[in-house]
C-alpha cells in the first residue's frame, strides 16, 4: 500500500492506514462537490435546476457526515478528537463514546457498502 494519491516517493501504509488516507481523500471530494454545487445554485436563474442541485448538494453534506462517521469508528486517534472537542456538549458531539470490541476493522468492512 501507498501513502497518498502519488506513487513516486511515497511511503508504504497499512491496510488500515490507506483506508484511512482514502476515506480522508473521499471527504475532502465530498466537500469540494458540497462548494461546486452552491456555487452553481447561487448563479443560476432556474428554479427547477436550483431544487435540483439544492438537493444533490444536501446528498453530498449526507456523505460528509457519514464518511466522517466511518473515519471516527476507524481512527482511533480521529475519535478521540471528536470526544475531546471542549466546543460543543458532550451531547452534541458528532462522535459518541463506542464499546472498542464492536468497532469496526478492515475485516469487516469488506463486503459492505
Ligand atoms: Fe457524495
Amino acid at each position: 500500500m501507498t501513502y497518498g494519491k502519488s506513487q513516486a516517493g511515497s511511503i508504504q501504509a497499512t491496510p488500515m492506514e490507506q483506508l484511512i488516507i482514502w476515506l480522508r481523500e473521499d471527504l475532502i471530494g465530498e466537500f469540494e462537490a458540497i462548494n461546486q454545487y452552491q456555487l452553481h445554485i447561487d448563479n443560476i436563474d432556474n428554479e427547477e435546476i436550483k431544487t435540483l442541485l439544492s438537493h444533490i448538494r444536501d446528498e453530498e453534506k449526507e456523505h460528509v457526515a457519514e464518511i466522517t462517521h466511518a473515519l471516527a469508528r476507524i481512527d482511533a486517534i480521529q475519535r478521540e478528537k471528536f470526544m475531546e472537542d471542549h466546543t460543543v456538549a458532550p451531547e452534541e458531539r458528532v462522535v459518541q463514546p463506542v464499546d472498542d470490541s464492536t468497532a469496526t476493522t478492515v475485516g469487516n468492512l469488506f463486503g459492505k457498502k
